[in-house]
């Protein structure tokens, strides 16, 4: 391959994984802020699940589009990150590592982190497989009883440590993550590069205090059954 066309492929990868990345972030925010329903009440959060759930085709369609687009960006970025391994000066002829951040370098690691939180996450409350006594039950009202996973969950000092553990890597791979994708998406405007220097950890900011606020409101009993 000539060296053009290597680099053309290159850029190509990082625009999709950009992509992919952003509608990542995007899903992200959409779960804390439907999460913090948790703060009006079992009805309001449990009439919340129970609305997705009760479009099966809207939502398997969102679950499978999730799915694909998570494993385009993990598979794209650790593409990425062999060819940049192999080839540095192309991927990064012109970053100065001097000023790169420490979410910058370790975005790999903080990636790779993050996916075992989120298989964690999902065989923990959408499986029951972790924690056998989360309690998998239906609401006066029928709906399934997510306040009462949540509440079930928090109250739990062991789970309450991972699931802060899994915020603090989940900010740290945000606050790079939304800045570089933008740039890498061309949006690299001298007049719009301090909003999307700000956007990364703006985002990151956002989604984990909203989600911490969730752990602790729990666990601090300022949420009760
Ligand atoms: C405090 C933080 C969080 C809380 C309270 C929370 C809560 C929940 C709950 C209650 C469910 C549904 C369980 C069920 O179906 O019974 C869920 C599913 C899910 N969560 Fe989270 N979550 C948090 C953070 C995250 C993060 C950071 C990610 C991704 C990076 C994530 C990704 C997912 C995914 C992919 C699903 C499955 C969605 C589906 O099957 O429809 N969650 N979460």
């Amino acid at each position: 391959m000539s060296r053009e066309s290597y680099s053309r492929s290159s850029m190509s990868r990082k625009v999709v994984a950009s992509l992919a990345g952003l509608g990542l972030a995007g899903f992200v925010v959409f779960h804390m802020l439907g999460n913090l329903q948790v703060f009006e009440g079992s009805d309001a959060l449990n009439r919340y699940a129970s609305f997705l759930r009760d479009m099966p085709f809207f939502l398997w369609t969102a679950r499978l589009g999730l799915l694909a687009v998570a494993a385009a960006h993990v598979v794209l970025a650790i593409q990425l990150a062999l060819k940049n391994r192999h080839a540095r000066p192309i991927a990064y002829a012109v970053r100065d590592y001097r000023n790169a951040s420490v979410a910058s370098r370790t975005m790999a690691l903080s990636g790779s982190l993050l996916l075992v939180f989120i298989v964690f996450h999902l065989l923990h409350l959408t499986a029951g497989l972790v924690d056998p006594a989360v309690p998998s039950r239906v609401d006066a009202q029928g709906h399934l009883d997510v306040y009462g996973k949540l509440l079930h969950a928090f109250q739990n000092p062991l789970y309450v440590a991972v699931y802060c553990a899994g915020q603090l890597v989940l900010g740290i791979h945000l606050s790079h993550a939304v800045s570089s994708s933008l740039q890498t998406l061309g949006l690299e405007h001298a007049a719009w590069n301090r909003v999307f220097k700000a956007a990364g950890p703006a985002v990151a900011l956002l989604v984990v205090c909203g989600n911490l606020s969730i752990i602790l409101a729990v666990f601090l009993g300022m949420i009760r059954p």
